[in-house]
Parts: C-alpha cells; structure tokens; sequence
C-alpha cells in the first residue's frame, strides 16, 4: 500500500530533518536500533534538507544525500528553496529517482544564510508565495507532501493563519517546531499554540521541539493533541529513544540504555558511517561521537583521545578502556 500519513500507525513517531546528522548512516543506526527491540517499528525517518536549486543543477554530491536503502524505509525527503518552479522540479526529480515515502518542504529553518534568500523560515512572511511552493509541488508528485514550519517568525499567532493557508493548498501534513524564528534555539518550544495549530486544521499535525526523554515525547502529545511528534536533539547519540517509545506503545517496559549499549552502538554507527563516507571520514563522525557520550559519568577523561583519534581502533580500544574501569 502506498504511504499515507493518515494511515500511518498513530501516534506517529518521527526523526526529525537534522543538516549534516540525519544522513543514511543515522537513519541505518536508528533502524537498527528499533527493531532490535520491536519487530513492526513505526518510526518515520526524514532526512537532511538538500537543496532544490542543487538538485534540478544535478549536483553529484546532494544527489548522493537523496539516496535511500530500503532498510530504512519509510523516508520523508525534506527540500528547501524560494522558487516554486524549482521546487517542484526538485520534488519530482526526487520523488522519481530516490522513491522516499513522501516530500517535506522546509519553512522553518532561521539561519541567516537561508532566510536571507527566502528560503526556510522566511516562506512564513510570504504565505503567498510558501502556498504557491506547495500547490506547485503537490500537482508534479504522486507521494505526501508535507510542510515543517516554526511557530511564526516573530510571533507566535502567526503560524495559525498560515497553517490554515497550508493546508488549503494542498499540504497532507504540517510539523509545527514551537518556537519563533526570532526565538532560533533560546526558550522553550511553545505546546499552547502548536495545540492551536492542531485544532484549526484537519490534516495530521506533529509537534516538534525539546522532546529528549520518552517521558517528554508522551507528555507533549497529552499537552498538544497532536498525531504524533518529531525528535531532533533527542535523537543525536540516543537511538533508544524511538525503541523506547515504541516499548512503551507496545505495553512493554521502555529499556534503559546500558554504558555496553552505548559502546557497542556508537562503534556500529562508525562502521556505517566509513563504509559510506570512506576510511578518511573519521572526523565527520566525532559530532556523533560526543553526543553518544555527551553528560555520561566518568567519560571526561578519556574524551580528547576518543575525539580526536584518526584511527578506528584508537576509539574503540578507548572506549573499552572506559568501560572496564567504569564496571570495575
Ligand atoms: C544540527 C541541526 C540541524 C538541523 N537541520 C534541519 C534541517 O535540515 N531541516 C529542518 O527542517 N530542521 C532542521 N533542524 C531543526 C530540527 O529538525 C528541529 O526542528 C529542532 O532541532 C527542534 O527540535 P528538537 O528540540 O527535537 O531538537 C536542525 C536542527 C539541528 C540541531
């Protein structure tokens, strides 16, 4: 059956589009991960922003990021640019060559480098031409197509309006990430008004901001009513979170991530990420490497050898150097 987000399993568990992070390697972990732990996962994946403009250019290198093995299925391909021409012949390039399950189109992003072009959180100020992107999209794809907007550019009533504008043009389903563009990465990510959102349209709404426990993802969804959640930050060094989330659909009790887990997880996500990326990639990887070990007892020091090893083996004989005397 082709993939529909009504018919996704509800509530929806989703990664979130993450630039440089959310790639096949991640995806290929987080999968992994999941099903070790429940053996029909309903975890959605989106992947990186790549360029609409570098597309339709047949840029090697973003062409590259679009590629999806079927392990990692259902995939969600974002997009980002200004012009709707464009941006529907990068949709349909995508959708033809790569298959994902379904096109996200990015309005949320606040960088400077793309708001200044348009591009991102900056469709919010012109819902005219955001909607125009998203008629011209939808009529050249036959997958879902979806919007991940932030919750205004300066004001937090303002995504309302326009997620209404949305799904009138033909949106399948909107991700509302609670907080402003002008708010970036500082506050809290606002429930109230993504409850808003939710209750003004009838298309699927995901919530999307600050969930980093399992706890958080089931809390957000009983403040929001939203169908189902987003997990960025979350995510990063954390696969469990998804398998935990899942447990505890399931009725079972979520797992507690073991030092061992962590270990052995981080040294598979490596593995992934050379055989993608080549021998030399190594320091692409230490982002990853961090946030694995990110705040866990007694890591300090053997951090700046782990992070800064070249070598495969430099890590992981590091690693278990840690573990020993960690469990000793
Ligand atoms: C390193 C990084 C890269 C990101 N790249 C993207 C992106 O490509 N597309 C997008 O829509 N959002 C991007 N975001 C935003 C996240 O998808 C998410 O909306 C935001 O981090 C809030 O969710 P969280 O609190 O669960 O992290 C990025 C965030 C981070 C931290």
């Amino acid at each position: 059956m082709p993939f529909s987000w009504k018919n996704q399993k509800s509530p929806i568990v989703a990664l979130s589009p993450m630039a440089d992070m959310t790639d096949a390697p991640f995806g290929k972990i987080i999968r992994e991960v999941v099903l070790r732990y429940v053996s029909e996962s309903r975890l959605v994946i989106f992947r990186e922003m790549i360029s609409s403009e570098a597309v339709t250019r047949g840029n090697e290198k973003t062409l590259a990021m679009a590629k999806i093995p079927d392990s990692e299925r259902p995939v969600v391909q974002q997009i980002f640019g200004a012009k709707p021409e464009v941006m529907a012949k990068a949709a349909k390039l995508v959708a033809d060559k790569f298959h994902p399950e379904a096109i996200d189109i990015n309005m949320g992003c606040p960088v400077y480098k793309m708001t200044s072009s348009f591009n991102g959180a900056a469709l919010m100020k012109d819902a005219e031409l955001a909607t125009k992107i998203v008629r011209e999209v939808k009529a050249v794809v036959d997958i879902p197509v979806s919007v991940k907007m932030r919750a205004g550019w300066s004001d937090h009533k303002e995504c309302i309006e326009f997620a209404k504008l949305i799904e009138e043009a033909g949106a399948d389903l909107i991700t509302v990430h609670g907080r402003t563009k002008a708010q970036a990465y500082s506050g809290l990510a606002n429930r109230e008004v993504v409850a808003r959102v939710k209750e003004s349209v009838s298309i699927p709404v995901l919530y999307n901001g600050d969930i980093f426990t399992w706890e958080d993802y089931f809390k957000a969804l009983d403040e929001t009513g939203c169908d189902g959640a987003l997990i960025g930050r979350g995510a990063l060094g954390n696969p469990w979170i998804f398998a935990q989330i899942e447990q505890q659909l399931a009725g079972a009790a979520p797992m507690e991530v073991t030092l061992r887990d962590r270990i052995d997880t981080a040294l598979t996500h490596l593995d992934y990420h050379l055989a993608h990326y080549g021998e030399k990639s190594l320091p692409t990887f230490r982002k990853h490497l961090a946030w694995y070990f990110k705040g866990v007892e007694g890591f300090k020091p053997y951090k700046p050898t782990a992070m800064t090893a070249t070598d495969k083996e430099v890590i992981a004989q590091t690693l278990e150097e840690f573990y020993v005397n960690s469990t000793k």
